[in-house]
């Protein structure tokens, strides 16, 4: 795609069947990686080019990128939002422009109607229904009185932190034997959830029975503060995470987490293909969901493909 001097763009002699411009939040995470190189690959696939703009998980940038693509005449406008407040100026200037909008991976929310055309992401409130019916039937077999709970949330504001601690509260709340003594933010980071958890062990040690951690990322940043301060991941203490990302999935199978929801990144696909019906003016689905997996320390995982993230 070249660039006119008044910003209009001129096909190429060989034209791509679609241009899409999709912004990135970021590259906070294993799981975030693996998105954006599935749906660089899907688009070399599907002949569709792609302008990639990663944000530095600022949403400020992320609102200059859309500006760019609107700038740019792309076909349809994809986005993973940082958080779900905030977009509904930038949009409306999509929507004037005529681009179709994807939402990629989170939700937002909006104070105008028609804004979005699809949102293709997973369903994180029932990622959370997951992580509470797995510790039910994990405070059973364990025969728990009480079950001490600390959380490790994702990004403040960021549809999965919302959702995943909504799905979670809804389903642990009506049994009397849990209670989270306290829930920290980690913004879905490595370094955060190991500070974290050495905040939690420092103040709580011996006290805390389970950790649900909102991702892989912090989960993995959090162990070894768990084994710093002489405790047994997986066994003195339950660790419940999610994403399934493969080193997650290695170190469950090694025994030191014990539930992993899965939320999958590889959203490519449903994304060409729901650009392209857009592009020819057909009709999409409002709200795409993939289907999700879940793996515990109750299932045998020896044959579990590798995870692609
Ligand atoms: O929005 C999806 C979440 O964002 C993933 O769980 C996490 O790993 C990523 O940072």
């Amino acid at each position: 795609v070249l660039l006119t001097g008044c910003g209009q763009r001129e096909e190429e002699q060989h034209s791509p069947e679609l241009l899409l411009g999709f912004s990135q939040l970021g590259t906070e995470s294993a799981w975030r990686s693996g998105n954006t190189s599935d749906i660089e690959k899907k688009a070399a696939e599907s002949g569709v080019s792609l302008m990639l703009e990663i944000a530095n998980r600022k949403q400020e940038d992320q609102i200059a990128a859309i500006r760019r693509f609107i700038a740019y005449q792309v076909d349809v406008i994809a986005f993973s939002p940082i958080v779900e407040e905030g977009w509904d100026n930038v949009l409306l200037e999509a929507k004037e422009a005529g681009i179709p909008v994807i939402l990629v991976d989170r939700d937002i929310s909006t104070k105008s109607e028609g804004l979005i055309s699809c949102h293709i992401g997973a369903d994180f409130y029932n990622e959370g229904v997951m992580a509470g019916e797995y510790l039910i039937r994990k405070a059973n077999s364990l025969q728990m009185d009480e079950v001490h709970i600390v959380e490790i949330t994702g990004t403040e504001d960021s549809t999965p932190m919302r959702q995943r601690q909504a799905g979670f509260m809804d389903t642990i709340s009506s049994d009397p034997r849990m209670q989270v003594i306290e829930s920290v933010n980690g913004d879905f980071l490595k370094s955060r959830g190991a500070e974290c958890m050495r905040y939690l062990m420092e103040k709580y040690g011996d006290d805390i029975d389970v950790v649900f951690s909102h991702n892989d990322e912090m989960t993995l940043g959090a162990l070894p503060e768990i084994e710093n301060a002489g405790a047994v991941p997986g066994k003195d203490i339950i660790i419940i995470s999610i994403d399934g990302g493969q080193e997650a999935i290695d170190v469950l199978k090694e025994g030191k987490i014990n539930c992993v929801v899965e939320c999958t990144p590889m959203l490519g696909q449903e994304l060409m293909d729901t650009a392209k019906k857009l592009k020819n003016g057909e009709e999409v689905e409002k709200v795409i969901h993939p289907n999700e997996l879940f793996f515990s320390d109750e299932q045998d995982l020896s044959d579990l493909a590798p995870r692609g993230y």
